[in-house]
């Protein structure tokens, strides 16, 4: 990524002119004074004020909900942020990071604004939302295979930008083409190629991170700890990641796609029950994932398949590990890589590629998900009990996803990177109920559904702890205080999402962060005083 001399020592020149203040907690006069405060210490004071939203202003509310995912943090009763600031460059993004510091005002941090919880976007405290959908330039390098993407886009725009300049590059990552690469590659990001290649994370070379000090740090800079703790431990609680480069992929130039559908009339619970000792041991080129919905009056699993290949190859394939199956040449499609990223995100067959350019989410609606990882096949008995709870009334639209590990996440070592799923999981779970009824004994009634599957499914999921993807917000599995939380409190949250690796998110928050500036209802603290004291206390007896 080309830096201009200039934007090169903005940075620093803000920072000598003025030396970040101990953080205060706002004052009734926060939000003026804050707005005072950037256009004083924007390089630029008629550039800033063409990035800076208010409630006064009209296209206030149309900015906010543009990238509002869950409709659940959209009523008008949700926080609203003082100021939304749409940065055009990064010495914006220093001075608001410079100016909430200095008039204790909360910062959230969005990308594609997917966060199951609204954390992108909503707080209890007063906060200023930084919106970085007008920094997104996608710059590729085929002949090196390497590519520098502004957090402002998409993996949609992503996807489709790498295709522009080659029909066999590609990226490993998820679905959902309005997915934003910020919070998504900061925590993880699976997808069609996560069993050939890992995880987006795994995938990141180099950053571009602006951290509490308002400095804008490469990967030489930052140090291999914060780089490590960036890919997949969730960028919010570091700092505001302006760029990634990536290492992107080989893919075939034709790929198979299908879709087998089987209702419980038509054997699905049996084919569940097989492929939970299947899916995670077939090729790395092959994916094979359920999608468990109601249908009528019965449920479907639908087998959605991704092959980095012909068809040729992959039925011998499939009739040898998966024969139960059926799977006829007439159930697959052959297409090109980037059609299949439209394949899974469930648009028809047919429809034109640059619906990966459109930021418009294909459905908005009030939703809650959970997580788990499967490490031993459930029994069929189990799967009935899941199945059962689809026909009550809040299942009409849950879905269930089963994703198969193994492949490249069998390699890769628990540590590698903060995501520490990997070796000994056979499958992960992602549970969503949707609705569309407004108010809040709606949300109550389907919130209840899921978490008393959650309940259910507690003997045949991962324990000790009971895993859960970041990715996957949930903020049922625990969060921080208000004021400061202990090492030992954020835990029952943290090493579920990171098991061992949490200790370590903790040690370099301590060293980037230790004001905790970047902080949010589950972000990673630094440890307090006292146990930084108790800490240096036993080294010192040692
Ligand atoms: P958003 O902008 O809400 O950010 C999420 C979190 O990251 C917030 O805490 C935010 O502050 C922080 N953040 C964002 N940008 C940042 C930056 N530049 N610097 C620092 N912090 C930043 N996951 C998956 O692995 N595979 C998949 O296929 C899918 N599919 C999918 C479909 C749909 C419809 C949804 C709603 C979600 C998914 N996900 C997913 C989950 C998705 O990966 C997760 O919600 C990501 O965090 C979303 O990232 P966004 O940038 O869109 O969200």
């Amino acid at each position: 990524m080309k830096t201009s001399p200039i934007s090169l020592l903005l940075p620093i020149f803000i920072l000598l002119l003025f030396p970040f203040p101990i953080p205060l907690e706002a004052s009734p006069h926060a939000h003026g004074d804050f707005l005072q405060c950037l256009s004083l210490h924007s390089p630029n004071s008629t550039s800033i004020s063409q990035v800076i939203y208010t409630p006064n202003n009209s296209s206030f509310s149309s900015i906010l909900d543009f990238s509002i995912r869950n409709l659940r943090f959209a009523s008008p009763s949700t926080p609203k942020p003082l100021v939304i600031v749409t940065p055009v460059h990064e010495s914006q993004i220093q001075a608001t990071v410079y100016c909430c510091k200095t008039h204790g005002i909360q910062i959230r941090v969005r990308s594609g604004g997917h966060d199951y919880e609204g954390l992108s976007y909503v707080s209890e405290s007063p906060f200023v939302v930084v919106d970085l959908i007008n920094l997104r330039s996608i710059t590729i390098d085929a002949e090196n295979k390497t590519a520098w993407v502004q957090t402002g886009a998409t993996i949609g725009e992503l996807y489709y930008r790498i295709a522009e300049k080659s029909k066999t590059l590609s990226f490993p990552a998820g679905a959902c083409p309005t997915v934003g690469v910020g919070g998504h590659f900061s925590g993880g990001g699976f997808g069609a190629l996560f069993r050939k290649y890992g995880l987006a994370a795994d995938n990141i070379i180099d950053a571009r991170i602006i951290n509490a000090d308002g400095d804008v740090l490469d990967r030489e800079c930052m140090g291999e700890d914060l780089f490590w703790a960036i890919r997949g431990g969730g960028g919010a609680s570091f700092g505001i990641i302006t760029a990634w480069k990536l290492n992107l992929v080989d893919v075939t130039s034709t790929v198979t796609v299908f879709t087998v559908d089987r209702t419980l009339e038509q054997n699905a619970t049996m084919l569940v029950h097989q492929w939970q000792s299947i899916g995670h041991a077939l090729p790395e080129n092959l994916l094979i994932a359920i999608f468990v919905r109601k249908a009528n009056s019965t449920v479907r699993a639908s087998f959605i398949s991704i092959f980095l290949g012909e068809v040729d190859e992959l039925i011998p394939l499939v009739e040898e590990r998966f024969p139960q199956l059926g799977l006829r040449k007439e159930d697959c499609t052959e297409m090109s890589y980037i059609e299949s990223a439209l394949y899974v995100a469930e648009f028809p067959i047919g429809e034109p590629i640059d619906v990966l350019l459109d930021r418009t989410p294909l459905t908005r609606n009030y939703f809650k998900a959970k997580s788990d990882f499967v490490n031993e096949p459930i029994s069929e008995t189990g799967l009935e009990g899941i199945w059962e709870r689809f026909y009550e009334g809040e299942a009409e639209t849950a879905e269930l996803i089963f994703s198969p590990d193994g492949g490249k996440m069998e390699e890769i070592s628990e540590s590698a990177i903060p995501y520490p799923h990997r070796a000994g999981t056979l499958y992960k779970i992602q549970y969503l109920v949707y609705w569309e009824e407004e108010g809040i004994k709606a949300s109550e009634r389907y919130i209840d559904w899921i978490r008393r599957l959650y309940s259910y499914m507690t003997p045949y999921v991962s324990k000790s702890p009971r895993a859960a993807y970041l990715n996957y917000r949930d903020l049922d599995i625990g969060v921080n205080n208000k004021g400061n939380t202990s090492y030992e409190q954020a835990s029952v949250w943290g090493t579920k999402y990171f098991k061992g690796n949490f200790q370590r998110l903790v040690q370099v928050k301590t060293m980037v962060d230790p004001g905790n500036f970047f902080r949010s209802e589950q972000s990673i603290p630094p440890f307090t005083s006292k146990e930084r004291k108790s800490k240096s206390k036993r080294k010192s007896i040692l």
